[in-house]
Order: structure tokens, then C-alpha cells, then sequence
């Protein structure tokens, strides 16, 4: 009984104080997308849309503003915290970490030429999420504590062989491996990255896999698509010809796209008394929202006497973030957040609201927004996105 208790121990101690691994260099042979274009064309097109192709400094405006309020807030270099988000964001990154020496050496200006500095600066890692990082992995460690999340719970395979959801694949360009994370298991490869996203104190933000209620669809039925009949390659393999299989799109559609919010949620709404009783019910196998602190659900109510409008009313369910001294933050900066009101897997939550004297019916909206007005306003976002209303549905209520 001691004996296994002990070595049990052992290797849990052992797998849990190993240092991160760092991606293998990369080549000119296997260096981004474009190395695969020649006979992944569609594939690399469908990615190419998605926010995993996005996350990057340089390409997405929200992810940019809050490493630079990072930077603002904890006075860290902005290279330590671009190594700290490139964990999940960039996981070709050649440093896993920055100590002390290298914040001291940042603030000295004596860290030019230094290996974190040459890291960042890697074109490798623009394209963010990209085929070099999904199937160059080997193995998911899936045994190891919840914080060790993106490059802290994978190993990488040798550059130039790519991991998959084929047995029998045979390339002349790469070595193919199959792994089940690709296969019957793919959730297991998104919760790499797409779980216990936590602020600095450790307040857990986003945790898609936490939330997660086990259905006969996986991740890929809805963010990539449903399995068809195509080519894995267009390389002409058979006699002549690509061989045929039945494969998914890779388009990670999410909360950006405005066709995954339609319908997202039903609404059921009645009269109860003087109060409208409105319930939103979520059919799907993650919270909505999912994923990000600050995303926004919005009711819009308008009570109405005939055609006239008597009086409206705004509903918003979000997060807010603040910091040790009680201020509004980042959800990477919070020490605490307000309660989590999205709508949790498979079931639904209700809302009460009062209706105004004299009216004969409410028309409601559900929409969708990417970030609240608070963050917005802290992060002093541009791009019109973030604030816009996505349409969820909507139902006109007689009392
Ligand atoms: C010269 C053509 C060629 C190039 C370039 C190429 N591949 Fe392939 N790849 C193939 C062929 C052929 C197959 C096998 C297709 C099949 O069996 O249906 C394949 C299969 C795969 C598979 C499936 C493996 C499995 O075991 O399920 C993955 C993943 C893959 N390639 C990724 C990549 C990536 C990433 C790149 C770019 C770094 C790339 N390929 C570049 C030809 C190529
Ligand atoms: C976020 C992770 C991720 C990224 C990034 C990614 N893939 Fe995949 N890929 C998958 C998953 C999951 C599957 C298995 C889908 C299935 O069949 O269930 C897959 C399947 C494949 C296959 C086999 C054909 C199929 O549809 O099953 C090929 C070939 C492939 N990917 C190539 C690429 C190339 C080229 C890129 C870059 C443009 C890329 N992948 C980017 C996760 C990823
Ligand atoms: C290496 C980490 C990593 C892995 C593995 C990963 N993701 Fe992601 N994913 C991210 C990050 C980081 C973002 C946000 C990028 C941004 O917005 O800048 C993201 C964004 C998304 C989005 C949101 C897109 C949008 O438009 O809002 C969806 C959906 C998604 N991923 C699905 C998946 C699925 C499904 C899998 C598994 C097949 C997967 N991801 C695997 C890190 C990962
Ligand atoms: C039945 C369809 C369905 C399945 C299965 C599903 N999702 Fe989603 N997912 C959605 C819808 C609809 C949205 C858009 C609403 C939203 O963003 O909350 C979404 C949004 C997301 C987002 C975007 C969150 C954001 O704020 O950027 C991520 C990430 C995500 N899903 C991950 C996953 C992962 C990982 C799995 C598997 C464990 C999964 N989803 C399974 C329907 C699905
Ligand atoms: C544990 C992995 C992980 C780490 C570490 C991480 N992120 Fe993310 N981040 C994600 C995932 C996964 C998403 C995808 C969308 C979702 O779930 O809403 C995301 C999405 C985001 C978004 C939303 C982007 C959009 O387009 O809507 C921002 C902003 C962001 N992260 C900032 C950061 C910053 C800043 C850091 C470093 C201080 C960081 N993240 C570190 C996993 C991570």
C-alpha cells in the first residue's frame, strides 16, 4: 500500500517539476503556413480566416491593448509579457520563460541581442495558432496540475513530422503520425489552451472546459464543421488523383462571427403577475457566453401600447473586473469579478422584470457583444467590432 502510494508520488512530483519545453526550431522546409500551401491549399485558406490565425500582437487590436496595459500595470518589459501570453497565443516560441535577470537587464536597456528578445521577435510566431503548433504536438499531458495550460502541457514531436487523424496517411513531404486528440478525442487538444485562463493573482476568467457538459457533438461539429466527404491533400496520390476522405473544414468560427450567435439561444417569455418572466435556454455544451472575461449578453426590452413605444429598457449580462485596491481592470490583472451570469450548458437561467402600467406587449431582443463598455473604454479600443450587437433572437410577448 505504502509502495504505490509512494511511487505515485514520485511521478507526480517528477512530471510536475520538469521545465517547460520549447518548441524545436523551425526550418525553411516546415516554417509556417506557406510551407504547406502546395498541397494544403483549402485548409490553409479556411484557417487563414480564423482568430487562431489572429493571435498575435500584431493582429488582433484586443489582444495588443491588453499585453500593453500588462506592461503599464505591472511595469514587466513588454517582450516578458508577450513570453507570459505566448504560452496559449504563441506557442512556437523558442523561451518559455523570463526571470528577474532579464526584467533587470530590460529596464538596464542591456537586453538587446538576448535570447527572449530574439525569441519575440521570430517570424515563426505572427501566425499565431497555426498548423506547426496543432500538429507538430506529440503527446497532451493531461495528468498535470489545471494551470499548466499550452506549451506547460504538451510535448513536441521532431520538426517536419505531423501528428493527425489518419492511420494510414503516407506523405512524401513530412512524416505522419496519428493521434486520437485529432480523432475521437479532439476536445483534449482544444483544452490545451482553452481552459483556466487566469489573472495574475489567479482568479480563473475563462474556463471552457470546466463548463463543458459531455454530448454526443465534439468541439469540431461546430467550430471546425461536420465531417464530408474531400481530400486531406491535393497532392495526386492515387493513380493519378488526391485520395478521397472524409475530413472537417478548418475554420474555428467563434465568438467573432456573427452566423455562430443566431440562435445560439432560445428565448421563452411570459407574464407572471406584474413581472415578465424571461428565460434563456442554452442547447449547447458550453456556457454562452464562453470563453473571455468581459464578453457581453444584452436584453433589450421595449414595452409597447399598440404601436407606441411606452418605455425601454437594457439588461446587460457581463463580468467586471477589479484589482487589489478595488478598480476597474483587465481580467488578466483582477484580484476579484462580479458573478458569472452567462448561461450554463445544456439549461437555461430566468430573469424577472417589471411591466409598466398600460402596455399590451414587450418586444425582446438577445444580442451579443465581443467586450463591455468599461473595458473598451479602459483599453480605448478603435475597431468597431468589439462594441457591435450580434443578433442572438428575439420574440414579440402579448400580455
Ligand atoms: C508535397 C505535398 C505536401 C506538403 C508540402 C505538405 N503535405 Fe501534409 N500531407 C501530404 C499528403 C500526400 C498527405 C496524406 C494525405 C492522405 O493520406 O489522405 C498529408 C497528410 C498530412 C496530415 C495528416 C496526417 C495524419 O496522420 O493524419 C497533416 C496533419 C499534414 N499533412 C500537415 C501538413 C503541414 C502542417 C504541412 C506544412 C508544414 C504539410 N502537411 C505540407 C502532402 C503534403
Ligand atoms: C487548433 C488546432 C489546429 C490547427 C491550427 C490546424 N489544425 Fe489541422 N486539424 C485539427 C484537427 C482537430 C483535425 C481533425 C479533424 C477531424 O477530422 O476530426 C485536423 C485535421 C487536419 C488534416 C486531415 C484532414 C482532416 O480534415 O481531417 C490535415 C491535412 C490538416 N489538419 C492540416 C492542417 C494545416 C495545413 C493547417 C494550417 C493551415 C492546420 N491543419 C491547422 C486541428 C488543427
Ligand atoms: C495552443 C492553444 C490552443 C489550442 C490547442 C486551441 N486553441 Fe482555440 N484559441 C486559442 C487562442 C489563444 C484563441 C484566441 C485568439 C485571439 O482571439 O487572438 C483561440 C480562439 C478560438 C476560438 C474563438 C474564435 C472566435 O472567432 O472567437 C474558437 C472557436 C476556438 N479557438 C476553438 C478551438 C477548438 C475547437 C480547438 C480544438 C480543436 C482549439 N481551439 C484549440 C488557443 C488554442
Ligand atoms: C453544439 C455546438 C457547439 C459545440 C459542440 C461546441 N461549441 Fe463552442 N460555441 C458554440 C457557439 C454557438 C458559440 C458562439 C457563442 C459564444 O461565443 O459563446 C461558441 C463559442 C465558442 C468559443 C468562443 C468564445 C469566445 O469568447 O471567444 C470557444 C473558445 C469555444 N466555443 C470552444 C469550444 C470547445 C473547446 C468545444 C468542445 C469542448 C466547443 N466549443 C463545443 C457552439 C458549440
Ligand atoms: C491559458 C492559456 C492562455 C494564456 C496564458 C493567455 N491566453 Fe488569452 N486567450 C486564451 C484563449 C483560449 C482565448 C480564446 C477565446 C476565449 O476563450 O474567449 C484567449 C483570448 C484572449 C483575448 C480575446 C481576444 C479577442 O479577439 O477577442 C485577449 C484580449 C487575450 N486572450 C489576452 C491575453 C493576454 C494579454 C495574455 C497574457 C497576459 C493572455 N491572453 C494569456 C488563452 C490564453
Amino acid at each position: 500500500m505504502f509502495k504505490i502510494g509512494f511511487s505515485l508520488l514520485l511521478l507526480a512530483t517528477l512530471s510536475y517539476g520538469s521545465a517547460p519545453e520549447a518548441a524545436p526550431e523551425l526550418n525553411q522546409k516546415y516554417h509556417d503556413s506557406s510551407s504547406c500551401k502546395s498541397c494544403h491549399m483549402p485548409i490553409v485558406k479556411q484557417w487563414s480566416t480564423s482568430y487562431h490565425a489572429k493571435s498575435h500582437y500584431g493582429s488582433d487590436e484586443y489582444l495588443r491593448a491588453s499585453m500593453d496595459y500588462v506592461k503599464r500595470k505591472t511595469r514587466k518589459p513588454i517582450n516578458a509579457v508577450k513570453v507570459q501570453c505566448a504560452v496559449c497565443h504563441n506557442p512556437r516560441i523558442a523561451v518559455t520563460e523570463t526571470g528577474i535577470d532579464y526584467q533587470i537587464a530590460a529596464v538596464m536597456k542591456l537586453d538587446k541581442g538576448s535570447e527572449v528578445n530574439k525569441a519575440v521577435a521570430s517570424d515563426a510566431l505572427a501566425e499565431g495558432i497555426n498548423c506547426l503548433v496543432c500538429h507538430n504536438i506529440d503527446k497532451v499531458h493531461d495528468g498535470l496540475p489545471p494551470e499548466k495550460r499550452g506549451i506547460h502541457r504538451i510535448s513536441w514531436n521532431p520538426v517536419g513530422v505531423m501528428s493527425g487523424p489518419f492511420e494510414d496517411a503516407n506523405s512524401p513531404y513530412h512524416k505522419t503520425q496519428y493521434r486520437d486528440f485529432f480523432g475521437k478525442d479532439s476536445k483534449k487538444l482544444c483544452f490545451v489552451c482553452h481552459a483556466n485562463d487566469r489573472s495574475e493573482t489567479g482568479l480563473v476568467f475563462a474556463n471552457t472546459k470546466d463548463e463543458y457538459k459531455e454530448t454526443t457533438k465534439q468541439c469540431a461539429d461546430c467550430h471546425m464543421s461536420p465531417k464530408r466527404e474531400g481530400v486531406a491533400s491535393t497532392l495526386a496520390t492515387e493513380n493519378g488523383k488526391a485520395k478521397k476522405r472524409m475530413v472537417r473544414e478548418h475554420r474555428f468560427a467563434g465568438a467573432h462571427t456573427t452566423s455562430m450567435w443566431e440562435g445560439a439561444l432560445s428565448l421563452v417569455g411570459k407574464k407572471e403577475g406584474n413581472k415578465l418572466k424571461l428565460t434563456l435556454v442554452n442547447e449547447n455544451p458550453h456556457n454562452i457566453p464562453t470563453g473571455f472575461g468581459a464578453r457581453e449578453l444584452l436584453i433589450d426590452i421595449v414595452y409597447q401600447s399598440g404601436s407606441a413605444v411606452v418605455e425601454s429598457k437594457q439588461i446587460s449580462l457581463t463580468q467586471h473586473y477589479t484589482d487589489k485596491r478595488g478598480k476597474d481592470t483587465i481580467p488578466h490583472l483582477a484580484v476579484e469579478a462580479t458573478k458569472n451570469l452567462s448561461i450554463p450548458a445544456n439549461s437555461e437561467r430566468t430573469f424577472a422584470v417589471d411591466i409598466p402600467k398600460g402596455v399590451g406587449n414587450a418586444v425582446v431582443t438577445v444580442s451579443y457583444r465581443l467586450v463591455n463598455d468599461r473595458i473598451r473604454k479602459l483599453l480605448k479600443l478603435k475597431e468597431k467590432q468589439w462594441g457591435e450587437k450580434k443578433f442572438i433572437t428575439k420574440a414579440n410577448i402579448r400580455f
